[in-house]
């Protein structure tokens, strides 16, 4: 289990949470903070699962940060917190690192993915699909075309919509074992069960495209944090990764505690932090409310 300590000469001392909630075998503690001064207090190779959406620097309204570094600046900053994560990361460790683009800044993504890589391995990329389109053909050959999730409009003449977003998996040295069928998916074509020797259930690999829509909000009031990820997002890559007793997940930019959602639903433990008080309020809210009961049903896929 990953702790944060502080010191005062060579002695540890507790750095006090924002908040803690202890269920079951889910122990949640937030940190209110910048997350690259407060974790290097975790101990080193400690850490099972890092899933995070950092700052984009995209120019994003935040209440606190500010999202318009100068470019080198900004990649130096994603470069000393992937240092930061890859000290605490356990040997057989994973970290999901959510970063997305825009139209006119296509290669955003993977400057930040080489930023923050240092000595870590990319061992998967997934696609986070967040609204998609795809051609039906019956069997009489009619084809009708089917659309899911979240379409938001953009009036360019040179740009298509933006529909997906990147999650880099890097690991120690790109050879960690994944359980990919804890986010399987059922054949269509059944056949396939029992025709090859591997395949002894009705779950296939879902491949690295994860279709994962937004709950639609409707009013600006609905909104309290203008960047977010939805709550499977972090589940999924748990998952995939593979929960194990006693794991440990930290997610160093939390916002309103998507991550810290996940991590209660599936048991497990989580370290959280972020800058922004207001922020950290509404993920308390929201714990808040699922562990009474009060938090409607997952997102299904
Ligand atoms: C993209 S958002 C993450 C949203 C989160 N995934 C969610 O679903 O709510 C990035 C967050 O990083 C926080 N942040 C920015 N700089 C930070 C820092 N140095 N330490 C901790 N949090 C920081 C911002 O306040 C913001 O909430």
């Amino acid at each position: 289990m990953a702790v944060s300590k502080e010191f005062i000469g060579d002695e540890p001392v507790a750095i006090k949470p924002y908040r803690t909630y202890g269920a079951g075998r889910s122990q949640i503690t937030i940190f209110h903070g910048d997350s690259l001064e407060l974790m290097p207090t975790l101990n080193a190779n400690s850490v099972d699962v890092v899933v995070t959406s950092p700052p984009y620097n995209i120019g994003i309204n935040y209440t606190v940060h500010r999202d318009n570094l100068p470019r080198p600046d900004y990649m130096e900053w994603m470069s000393h917190f992937g240092s930061i994560v890859s000290d605490v990361l356990r040997k057989d460790g994973s970290f999901f690192l959510n970063v997305g683009g825009t139209p006119e800044d296509p290669w955003l993504p993977w400057d930040v993915a080489r930023a923050v890589s240092g000595e870590l391995s990319l061992q998967n990329v997934i696609h986070w699909v967040k609204s998609i389109s795809v051609d039906d053909v019956a069997s009489d050959g009619s084809s009708t075309v089917l659309s899911a999730g979240h379409f938001k409009p953009i009036s360019s003449r040179r740009f298509l919509n933006d529909c997906h977003e990147y999650i880099f998996h890097f690991t120690h040295d790109g050879r960690i074992p994944i359980d990919k069928l804890a986010v399987g998916v059922p054949y269509k074509d059944k056949s396939n069960i029992g025709r090859w020797k591997s395949v002894s259930s009705d779950l296939r690999d879902r491949g690295n495209l994860w279709f994962i829509p937004y709950e639609t909000i409707r009013s600006k009031q609905q909104r309290p944090h203008p960047a977010t990820f939805p709550v499977r997002l972090p589940e999924m890559c748990i998952l995939l990764h593979g929960v194990r007793e006693g794991m440990a997940v930290v997610d160093p930019f939390m916002g309103i505690g998507s991550t810290a959602l996940a991590c209660a639903r599936l048991g497990v433990s989580f370290t959280g932090y972020d800058i922004d008080s207001s922020y950290l309020e509404e993920s308390c809210s929201r714990l808040e409310n699922y562990f009474s009961g009060r938090e409607s049903k997952p997102e299904q896929m």
